[in-house]
């Protein structure tokens, strides 16, 4: 069974929630504490699975208190419920809560979020790497987009397209930025799967906020760009991105899910950042023994870290409450098959996406593990797949072509 913590002063709100949850007490093991030193004295005998905390309250914070168990519990998932009017202090709690939730939130959403996140450890097995990921605040951006961003932000009147054009270039600022505007927190009212969209309606004054006073975009270190590839890396996702749209659109699906698609493309190889980052060495070494070896890099990484880079990244992605979408087309670019999916869906465009830049893209050819499983896709719903896959060939021509002519023009 798993075990939620809440953490609230407001006698109310706490008996308000325990009500509303009534209907999951054989589900989870819930408690029900008024402050940040209780809510630790019940940690210290027993850690729990969640935490979620309100933020305004006397002695202790949300922040303060989240802050205390990353450190010693860093596997537990941690997650801010606050009102509206308190926007400005709970912005400080980003990159230590992992989602953010609005008062007075509804049953549904509250036992989704729950949910998600207890599910996520069927996800990703390993202790080790569940603290790894979870105490991950912020995948760092390459310096030249970062330096660009700050410069942008800099001038008189930064354009919302502007910067929504260097932030989708980024797998880090990407990931942060759509972390926020999917949490409740600023209620938004729907789902939101563009980079514009998320930009424009975070505003500007946010942004700026993240990037100068609470800093939460950082850049890597030179070197490691230049040892890890780090640049090759984020070409690849930029590329994997916008093939994943353009096939999409040739897909019986909505536009809605080319967006995702695109989404899901920029991150789909996070997990590959947050081992080499994290296990430079050790991972390095890894994709060197799979090159050796001719077994595909995700057979080798579970091999040796008990989980490959989709697992990892759509842990990451799953605790920072992206959409279910998304998630799946991460968790299973490599191996659709083992996804849910019937028909159409963002994981078929990120996997034929991922598959055709290995092909003719930039990246290191017939890499094992990057092929597209035909098998499979024959097997979807309405998708006519000689005729579609034909459609995707035409337009990764055109779209390497493309890239040719400004690489050339630069
Ligand atoms: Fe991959
Ligand atoms: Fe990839």
């Amino acid at each position: 069974m798993r075990s939620v913590l809440f953490v609230d002063d407001e006698p109310d709100i706490l008996s308000g929630i325990r009500r509303m949850l009534r209907g999951m007490r054989n589900e989870w093991d819930m408690q029900f504490v008024a402050g940040g030193a209780q809510a630790l004295e019940v940690l210290e005998s027993h850690p729990v699975d969640v935490v979620v905390s309100d933020m305004r309250m006397p002695e202790m914070d949300g922040a303060q208190l989240l802050s205390v168990i990353k450190e010693r519990w860093p596997m537990t998932v941690r997650i801010i419920l606050s009102g509206h009017s308190d926007q400005e202090v709970t912005l400080r709690s980003v990159g230590i809560a992992h989602q953010y939730l609005a008062k007075p939130c509804d049953m549904e959403n509250l036992v989704h979020v729950i949910s998600r996140a207890c599910a996520l450890r069927n996800v990703l097995h390993d202790a080790r790497l569940q603290s790894l990921v979870s105490g991950l605040s912020t995948i760092p951006s390459l310096p030249a987009l970062y330096i660009q961003i700050v410069e942008v932000l800099k001038t008189a009147n930064p354009s919302i397209q502007s910067i929504g054009q260097i932030v989708s270039q980024d797998i880090g600022m990407t990931t942060k930025i759509m972390q926020l505007v999917n949490s409740s927190f600023f209620g938004l009212p729907r789902r939101i799967s563009t980079l514009d969209q998320a930009v424009a309606l975070l505003g500007i004054d946010v942004i700026k906020a993240l990037v100068f006073s609470i800093q939460v975009f950082s850049q890597f270190d030179p070197q490691l760009v230049r040892e890890a590839h780090l640049e090759n890396m984020w070409q690849h996702c930029f590329q994997v991105g916008s093939l994943a749209r353009l096939i999409a659109m040739e897909a019986p699906t909505d536009s809605a899910a080319a967006d995702e698609a695109y989404l899901a493309g920029i991150v789909h190889d996070v997990g590959k950042v947050v081992l080499g980052v994290n296990m430079q060495q050790q991972y390095v070494e890894a994709l060197q023994q799979a090159e050796k070896e001719k077994v595909s890099h995700s057979d080798k990484e579970r091999e040796i870290f008990g989980a490959s880079h989709a697992e990892v990244g759509a842990y990451l992605l799953g605790l920072w409450g992206f959409p279910d979408a998304i998630v799946e087309a991460v968790a299973y670019h490599h191996n659709p098959s083992e996804s849910h999916v019937q028909c159409f869906a963002p994981v078929i465009a990120v996997h034929v996406a991922n598959a055709l830049d290995h092909i003719h893209g930039g990246v290191p050819s017939l890499v094992p593990g990057n092929e597209i499983d035909k098998a499979f896709l024959l097997t979807l719903d309405g998708l006519q797949l000689a005729k579609w896959l034909e459609k995707c060939r035409d337009k990764i021509k055109e779209c390497l072509a493309h890239e040719r002519e400004n690489i050339a023009g630069r």
